[in-house]
């Protein structure tokens, strides 16, 4: 009979800091389910705040070693990692006076309500071929390979890109009370105006007649419960942008930029965009940072660094750096995102950092705005 107590492997997790919000897993409500056995075997869940999370591994070594510690005499030690996602609390869902069904609202700047959805994030970036679909794409997978529900929209009425980069380009979805059903590919629920309208149609709509066609396209979607609904956003920062923008009830903004367009207006007119309507900017993104030669050293073509510089000068997370790689290319080439494709290849190895980042800057700021 082991005389170990389950107060003890409480008060010992009691002493592991969940790195990112700073509070102890048992504070922070994190740890589930402790069992000791009569052996002195212990185990227990810990419910991280995203299945993405980079620090898994650390936390749960964390966890192991501060009950071995603390605990003499004790048996194996079993960590389950879970985790449940968390909301972002720029979502009107919970206060039940929402402002439901966004149509015909004077001025288009009515919040779409999308209950069951935990986190928008837009990508965006202040000017067009930087990447961002190609981003979004990859994060989406990622996401949703780590175990998350994810959703992926395009809204770029002019060049839609998730039918191609999926290789759906002549697939319509289906239309079920009123509702229409999203495609859904490795593990991501996807629409674009890609799916429903041809794009000689969306070219000829300008302005308001365009707004409205890309609000009723998010709100008339069933994306059932989602972890994270990915925004791949038009290129610029014109009024499509900051209809949409203001539209969503966005947990955060990625930017994406590659490292010679730092140097240009364009990105921080992105940035000044989110701010000017009160989005938070969860990072900033590299893309095309490098070029690997075969001899294994990296050739900087656009310079070095220009991405994790902005970011720094602008107070912002960076979340990571991508390099140049024709397996990103002909992913989207060929339907089958690299991630998929190539999982070991430099690049998806770094797409799927920046996709980690990325979810654990979201659990950081739906913690920070939880604790008001
Ligand atoms: N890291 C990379 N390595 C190689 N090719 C890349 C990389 N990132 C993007 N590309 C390629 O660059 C082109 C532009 O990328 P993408 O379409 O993702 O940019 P975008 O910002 O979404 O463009 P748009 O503004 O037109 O929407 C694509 O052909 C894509 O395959
Ligand atoms: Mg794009």
């Amino acid at each position: 009979m082991s005389s170990i107590q389950k107060s003890q492997i409480e008060a010992a997790l009691g002493t592991v800091m969940e790195p990112d919000l700073g509070r102890d897993l048992m504070t922070l409500g994190m740890v589930q389910d402790i069992v000791v056995d009569e052996t002195g075997n212990v185990s227990f869940s810990v419910v991280l705040t995203t299945p993405a999370c980079p620090m898994k591994e650390k936390i749960k070594n964390s966890c192991i070693e501060a009950i071995k510690a603390a605990v003499p005499g004790v048996g194996s030690i079993d960590v389950n990692m879970t985790s449940k996602v968390t909301s972002s609390c720029s979502h009107g869902g919970h206060d039940g006076h929402g402002t439901h069904g966004a149509h015909g609202g004077h001025g288009g700047s009515q919040k779409i309500e999308l209950e069951n959805v935990k986190n928008i994030i837009a990508v965006a970036s202040g000017k067009g071929g930087v990447g961002k679909s190609t981003v979004s794409v990859n994060l989406a997978v990622s996401l949703a390979a780590s175990g998350a529900k994810v959703g992926l929209i395009d809204a770029d009425l002019y060049g839609p890109s998730i039918p191609t980069l999926f290789g759906l380009q002549s697939v319509k979805p289906e239309v079920k009370n009123n509702k229409i059903m999203p495609i859904e590919k490795f593990g991501v629920k996807l629409m674009s105006i890609g799916f429903l309208v041809d794009p000689e149609t969306a070219l000829i709509w300008r302005g308001p007649m365009a707004s409205s066609a890309i609000r009723q396209l998010i709100s008339d979607v069933d994306w059932q419960e989602l972890d994270y609904l990915i925004f791949d956003l038009p290129p610029g920062t014109g009024d499509i942008q900051l209809t949409l923008v203001q539209a969503l009830p966005l947990t955060g903004a990625v930017i994406v930029t590659t490292p010679q367009d730092v140097a240009l207006a364009d990105v921080s007119k992105a940035l000044t965009m989110f701010r000017k309507v009160d989005v938070s900017i969860l990072g900033v993104v590299e893309n095309m940072s490098w070029y690997e030669l075969p001899d294994g050293s990296k050739d900087y073509i656009f310079g070095k660094g220009g991405g994790e510089k902005f970011a720094k000068i602008n107070a912002l997370p960076f979340l990571g750096s991508i390099p140049i790689s024709s397996s990103i290319r002909e992913g989207g080439d060929t339907g089958t995102p690299s991630i998929i494709a190539n999982p070991d290849a430099p690049t998806s190895v770094a797409a799927s950092k920046v996709a980690g980042e990325i979810a654990r800057q979201v659990s950081i700021h739906n913690a920070a705005c939880a604790n008001g």
